[in-house]
């Protein structure tokens, strides 16, 4: 039986659960395989990054727990993104741009990926604008979205975001971004949660790394998107 649990304080405890998945995810996703590919000596790397992300982070991990084989099947990492503004103004809150990859011990051509894999998304975020085009300052960011290939096409992805809105929506937060650099997650977001598309952004011309995109993605799909989902907050 799948579980959908929340994780907050077990984060800390339980973080290597995830690793699996997460790993995987590196590798299935198809933008991050390109980041990957060529390096060997990196596991190290990705599980600090992993301890980082998921120990340190602020908001709850929702995960798709197989109670009968007591493994994960999913999970969902989100995390809050600010403007600017509210930046400066010196948050609690931490920020996904915070990490910084050169810490990792990444070999050099994986490190250059990273990087190009950042300044597309950061491009993708920055030309979107949602903050000024939605007169926000803060949003939550649904960010890491992975189901085991074992458990794929049974509704759990879908169960793991209806679930990571509800917690959104709980913070008070009225809008929520994401990112879909892929198909699969442009076709749930816009199909089960009404997310809008604010941007679509062309790999060919944007994206320092292009060359590693495997040839079926950029057949099937050619661009990124930036999108948004208005929440309706029920005032006090
Ligand atoms: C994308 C992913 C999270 C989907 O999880 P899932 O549990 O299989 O998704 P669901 O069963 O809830 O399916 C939701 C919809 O997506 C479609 N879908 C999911 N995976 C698909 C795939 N590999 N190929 C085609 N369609 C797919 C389903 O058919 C369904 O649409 P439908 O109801 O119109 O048929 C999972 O395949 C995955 O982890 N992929 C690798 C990582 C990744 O790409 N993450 C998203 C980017 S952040």
């Amino acid at each position: 039986m799948i579980d959908i649990q929340i994780w907050d304080e077990e984060r800390k405890t339980r973080w290597r659960e995830l690793l699996p998945l997460w790993h995987s995810f590196w590798d299935g996703e198809p933008i991050s395989s390109g980041v990957w590919s060529t390096a060997e000596d990196y596991t190290q790397g990705r599980t600090n990054l992993v301890y980082d992300r998921v120990v340190n982070g602020t908001l709850p991990i929702v995960v798709a727990y197989d109670t009968e084989k007591a493994k994960v099947a999913g999970f969902l990492w989100s995390c809050f993104i600010y403007s600017e503004d509210k930046k400066k103004k010196g948050s609690e809150k931490s920020n996904n741009g915070s990490f910084k990859f050169e810490t990792y011990g990444f070999p050099k051509e994986t490190l250059t990926r990273l990087t190009a894999l950042r300044e597309f998304m950061d491009k993708l975020t920055t030309m979107a604008d949602v903050f000024n085009k939605f007169s926000v300052d803060e949003a939550w960011g649904l960010h890491t979205l992975s189901v085991s290939p074992d458990y794929g096409k049974k509704g759990i992805g879908t169960q793991l975001l209806a679930k990571g809105l509800e917690l959104a929506k709980e913070s008070g937060v009225t809008l929520v971004t994401a990112e879909a650099t892929n198909r699969n997650s442009l076709h749930m977001l816009k199909k089960y949660f009404n997310f809008e598309t604010v941007l679509e952004l062309s790999y060919a011309e944007h994206y320092g790394n292009y060359c590693y995109i495997p040839d079926d993605v950029k057949q099937l799909q050619p661009s990124a998107s930036a999108l948004v989902k208005r929440m309706i907050v029920a005032r006090m």
